[in-house]
């Protein structure tokens, strides 16, 4: 991935984002996406992937594809490219047997064998973790598990180390660590390997905006620059063609 240095120079890749203009619930238009990508750059981020919504109750494959190329196109058109780098992916509701999904690989992050998987929103079961694990080891995919703080009362410890002994990944949002009542749990995850990637998960620039720069500062001040260099690599590897 074409990548800068950020101030610190330490690359942060925001790995969970809804700024194509027009898609789903995020940015709504070009000028707010180009906003959101500016806002990114003066936080220290320095690549970020495109994430909108995908669900497959709600639409077709194909339909989204089609969309998402005329959103992106609209936003290549007013000048968005030329800020910061960008991977398209999406983000991907679980459903029951998603793994029958054919045109699933197309989804994943371009360029990549990654999957970001919003998992259900109520207790997970064993029929979950398996379709996600045989995603991971059978299918080909690299899964990366969206926002786990919105999940943590869902999932037991023993389903959490299932999931990492096999090699999901896990993706949080900025706000974890940002969030005062939060941060701490956020912080004893990340040291312990729970956490892998970051995201915004940014939706607007008025009630969800871009807000990796706390987030960076709360991790710098309790592990160093270190971790985020440790991120920001793994961020790197997972987004090669054969990643991880
Ligand atoms: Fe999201």
């Amino acid at each position: 991935m074409m990548d800068r240095e950020s101030k610190k120079g330490v690359g942060v890749i925001d790995f969970h984002s809804h700024m194509i203009p027009g898609i789903d619930d995020g940015s709504s238009t070009p000028d707010e996406s180009i906003e959101m990508l500016r806002s990114s750059a003066e936080q220290g981020v320095t690549a970020v992937v495109f994430t909108p919504h995908f669900y497959a109750t709600h639409d077709t494959y194909d339909h989204f594809i089609d969309k998402r190329k005329r959103c992106l196109s609209q936003l290549a058109q007013e000048g968005g490219g030329a800020i910061l780098p960008v991977r398209i992916g999406a983000e991907v509701a679980y459903f029951e047997g998603i793994t029958a999904m054919e045109e699933l690989p197309g989804l994943r992050i371009s360029g990549s064998r990654c999957l970001l998987l919003e998992m259900p929103f109520q207790a997970w079961t064993k029929r979950v973790i398996d379709e996600v694990i045989s995603l991971n080891r059978d299918k080909n995919f690299q899964i990366v598990i969206a926002h786990i703080e919105r999940h943590l009362r869902y999932f037991s410890d023993d389903m959490l180390y299932t999931l990492l002994n096999q090699g999901v990944m896990i993706q949080s949002n900025a706000e974890f660590f940002s969030t005062r009542s939060t941060r701490r749990r956020a912080l004893r995850m990340l040291g312990d390997g729970q956490i892998h990637l970051l995201g915004t998960d940014c939706h607007n620039m008025t009630t969800r905006p871009p807000n990796m720069q706390e987030a960076l500062q709360v991790i710098s001040e309790k592990f160093g620059d270190g971790m985020l260099k440790e991120i920001y690599l793994r961020g790197v590897r997972v987004l090669r063609k054969d990643g991880m």
